[in-house]
């Protein structure tokens, strides 16, 4: 049986933070609402001419440092966006070259929201798994803030930018262990940016295509599904609650991780939370998370974890691995 290891974990943020005093300046709400609500004190903002690909590249050269490893060793590069910088070529194949990665091996993007780090470990693992590649490296990357409309107070306050990558590689031991991965179109409505390429386009040609959420019907759902892929993760495992040293939460609300780990009878001490310091930054927020507590030494050699993450479509899903 071979196993995705990760063997070496990278994350970026822009410079340029935003905090919520400088968005009372902008919209009508308070620092005590946003922290009170979220759990968010600030955010990371990509400059003007920063890209998605920009933010993956720097994450993904340190994450093939803490690997030893050289671009040239990558077999597989799968980066999870919904902010892409073009419609086509998708995200991976700019950062493949950009990193000089010329071996021919597959390049891809996944599209699955806030969970789709979550999709994109799932399918890195599988090409590891089935043995067609022995190196993948697998990244969320997002400039959210491209698709927020600044002046709508109930969307703008929640997202962030940055970037998280691991390495992953073929190994006998896990590694990853198990993933879990869910959606539910009928919800498309709830969370959506509503133009794209064949619908509204006039929008996106006027730089309007922007996030829209019903807020508390998103948080019904995501506080269930994030309980429940927890539950699916352990039972399928046969593990016990105790058996998690780290859960590495999707950081979109303080208050929707908290419901997840009182499930888990774990502490708050065993959560890795980024989400008051980084905000919401979709597909980058575990993999940023996880690369924060690898370089802090609290996620160790030896220690299970569960991933999970929720977004829209609704999608949702869970990876557990041990490092
Ligand atoms: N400042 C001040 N007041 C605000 C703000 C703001 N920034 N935003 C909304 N309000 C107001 C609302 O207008 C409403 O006022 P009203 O009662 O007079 O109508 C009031 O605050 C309460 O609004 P609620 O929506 O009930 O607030 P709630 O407690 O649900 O918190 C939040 C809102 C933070 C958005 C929460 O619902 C949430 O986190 N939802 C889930 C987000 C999520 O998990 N997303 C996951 C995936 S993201 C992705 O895939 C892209």
């Amino acid at each position: 049986m071979t196993y995705a290891r990760i063997i070496g974990t990278g994350s970026y943020l822009p410079k340029k933070t935003l905090t919520n005093t400088e968005l009372e300046r902008m919209v009508d709400t308070t620092d005590e609402w946003i922290f009170s609500r979220t759990g968010i004190r600030e955010r990371h903002i990509a400059a003007d001419d920063e890209k998605t690909s920009d933010l993956a590249e720097h994450a993904s050269r340190r994450a093939l440092d803490s690997a030893g490893l050289q671009p040239a060793d990558i077999d597989l590069v799968v980066v999870a966006t919904t902010t892409a910088d073009q419609v086509f070529p998708s995200v991976a194949c700019l950062l493949q070259d950009r990193l000089g990665i010329h071996n021919g091996g597959p390049a891809f993007d996944v599209q699955a929201v806030c969970a789709g780090f979550v999709y994109a470990m799932d399918l890195a693992n599988k090409f590891i798994q089935c043995g067609v590649v022995g190196r993948a490296l697998v990244i969320g990357a997002e400039t959210f803030s491209r698709i927020i409309d600044w002046t709508d107070r109930e969307t703008c306050v929640l997202f962030g930018d940055g970037a998280g990558a691991v390495v992953l590689e073929a190994a006998e031991q896990p590694g990853v262990v198990s993933t879990h991965l869910h959606a539910d179109g009928r919800y498309h409505e709830l969370l959506a940016v509503p133009t794209g390429v064949s619908i509204n386009y006039k929008q996106v040609l006027k730089g309007e295509a922007y996030t829209q959420m019903q807020g508390s019907e998103v948080f019904k759902f995501a506080v269930k599904c994030m309980v429940d892929v927890v539950d699916e993760t352990l039972s399928i495992n046969r593990l016990n609650k105790s058996d998690i040293d780290w859960l590495v939460p999707h950081q979109a609300n303080s208050r929707i991780i908290a419901a997840t780990a009182r499930k888990l009878s774990l502490s708050m001490d065993k959560v890795i939370v980024t989400v008051d310091r980084h905000g919401n930054t979709s597909a980058a927020s575990i993999p940023l998370a996880f690369d924060e507590a690898v370089r802090e030494h609290r996620i160790v050699p030896g220690d299970t974890i569960i991933m999970e993450g929720f977004g829209g479509g609704f999608t949702w899903g869970s990876v557990l691995l041990r490092m």
